[in-house]
């Protein structure tokens, strides 16, 4: 009886307790007493890329943290990490797959590792002009490529444009020939490093955050790049030869983590989606005006020959490069590539 009673009293002491906090809980709200509830933390976005915050791509990551903070405030936060200050382009892909960022947008010649089909950009000579490398990003086929990686974890938002890629000599050259025995820095790109070997140029793999070193220390005498790049690094001080080739484009791809980018609650995903919109458009702009702008700045500096081949030097360097193209068919895809050669004029629908 008394166990009976016991159990009873303690009963009655748990319902006077839950009263007196619900109590408590409706005085706090009627007199509007601050009740902590945890607020959800906003998501955090890392983004990193290994240029100069001015160029194309660093303008475009800062626009995109200032539009995400406006229109998705309190919900999204963005970090921007530039100039390689936390990755280089190879461990950003790594970084990015490890959970250690939500955003990249790496040279497309450093996918090597994840995707083959995108090593498509990096043919010599296969996309004549940026308008027709554009008309294949924007075609199906070029959709499909930002898809590739999907099953290795990537997600490519949008394609980001620099400009043609220059080679930069610390000896004046015309045609393929004047270039025998020289040691090139390269992105980490095996079409590329065919292309060189093929004119018995040395083609040496290293990160952007080295290139300017590696001109001074002499390490190398020439690499290839965009106006922007070699402007940003002052490369034209130590390899003041500038061969306008455009054999290939410095293009970009925006990525983020298939499984983050899911994840994401739909509205948020919706509004990032219009925000990398916005900013491709702003940044494929600004590509065009900083490219031209850096080759005024080059050409101003006095220290610097542009060297612009005849097109019967340039048939040289396309006749010199041409083997590659057939060397990695098989790798990218030869309908892939057919594809990229349909591009090449505007389709009449
Ligand atoms: C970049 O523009 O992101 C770097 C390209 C390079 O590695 O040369």
């Amino acid at each position: 009886m008394n166990r009976i009673r016991g159990q009873f009293r303690r009963q009655k002491g748990w319902q006077h307790f839950g009263l007196a906090l619900c109590g408590w809980f409706l005085c706090a709200i009627v007199a509007g007493f601050p009740i902590a509830v945890e607020s959800a933390e906003p998501i955090l976005i890392r983004f990193s890329h290994v240029v100069s915050e001015s160029s194309p791509k660093g303008v475009g990551a800062k626009r995109f943290k200032e539009l995400v903070e406006q229109r998705l405030a309190g919900k999204v936060r963005v970090e921007v990490y530039p100039g390689a200050s936390r990755y280089d382009d190879d461990r950003a892909i790594l970084a990015l797959l490890l959970g250690e960022l939500e955003m990249a947008a790496p040279s497309l010649s450093k996918f090597r590792p994840v995707s083959k089909s995108l090593q498509i950009f990096d043919i010599p000579f296969l996309f004549q002009d940026l308008a027709h490398l554009k008309r294949f990003q924007e075609s199906a086929s070029g959709k499909q490529v930002l898809k590739s990686m999907e099953a290795r974890g990537i997600r490519g938002l949008a394609y980001w444009d620099n400009g043609p890629r220059v080679i930069a000599t610390a000896r004046p050259a015309r045609v393929p020939i004047d270039l025998k025995g020289a040691v090139f820095r390269i992105e980490p790109s095996d079409v590329t490093a065919a292309q060189y070997r093929l004119i018995d140029v040395v083609p040496l793999a290293m990160p952007f955050s080295r290139a300017r070193d590696a001109a001074i220390t002499g390490l190398v005498n020439g690499q290839e790049n965009a106006w922007s790049n070699i402007a940003s690094k002052r490369l034209q001080d130590y390899l003041p030869h500038l061969i306008e080739l455009d054999h290939t484009f410095l293009s970009y791809m925006l990525v983020t983590r298939t499984s983050f980018w899911n994840d994401l609650p739909a509205d948020v995903r919706r509004e990032l989606e219009n925000i990398v919109a916005e900013v491709t458009a702003e940044v494929n702009r600004l590509a065009l005006e900083k490219n031209a702008a850096a080759r005024a700045a080059v050409a101003a500096s006095g220290k610097a020959q542009i060297i612009e081949p005849s097109s019967e030097q340039k048939s040289a360097w396309q006749a010199a490069f041409a083997p590659v193209r057939e060397e990695f068919a098989d790798m990218i895809g030869r309908s892939l590539i057919e594809e990229a050669g349909k591009s090449a004029t505007p389709s009449s629908n």
